[in-house]
């Protein structure tokens, strides 16, 4: 049905065009079509509308978000480096109050201990970490069940 139709942003982090060469030991070897063909046929089966997009720079995902909140249900974002550092994306997440996932294709707890701290997950719904490309799709699954 039309009017149950959600719509979802996907959002990628710095450095994350580069999956498939990027370190695959620790990102595997999917690449980011990868990603993006497995969650468009996830959606396709959900009656969901993806806007997917991918920035290296902080300013780019703040405008991105800002301009997609109208028309966004909620939002899943990888935002790489971002996630340690960016007091800005966490503001806009917490003005705009749309139910957000995080998601990161790594254990970021098993890693380097700057890793360990998220300035977005206290404004998100839930947080995904170590899975590969199946962080994104159990995003989509709980966001979507989180949603309806
Ligand atoms: C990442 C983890 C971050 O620490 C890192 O900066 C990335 C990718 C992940 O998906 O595992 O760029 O978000």
């Amino acid at each position: 049905m039309s009017n149950n139709k959600k719509t979802i942003l996907i959002l990628h982090g710095p450095n994350l065009n580069l999956l498939g060469t990027r370190e695959p030991d620790i990102y595997g070897s999917d690449t980011l079509s990868d990603i993006n063909n497995a969650l468009e046929q996830k959606a396709k089966t959900h009656n969901t509308t993806l806007s997917i997009n991918q920035f290296n720079h902080e300013g780019d995902i703040v405008d991105c978000i800002q301009s997609h909140a109208a028309t966004s249900h909620g939002i899943i974002i990888n935002p790489a480096a971002f996630t340690h550092t960016s007091v800005a994306i966490r503001d806009t997440l917490a003005a705009i109050d749309i139910p957000t996932v995080e998601v990161h294709l790594s254990n970021i707890y098993q890693r380097e201990s700057f890793r360990h701290t998220s300035h977005i997950a206290p404004v998100c719904i839930g947080q995904i970490s170590g899975f590969g490309l199946h962080s994104y799709l159990l995003a989509l699954d709980a966001l979507i069940s989180h949603l309806n």
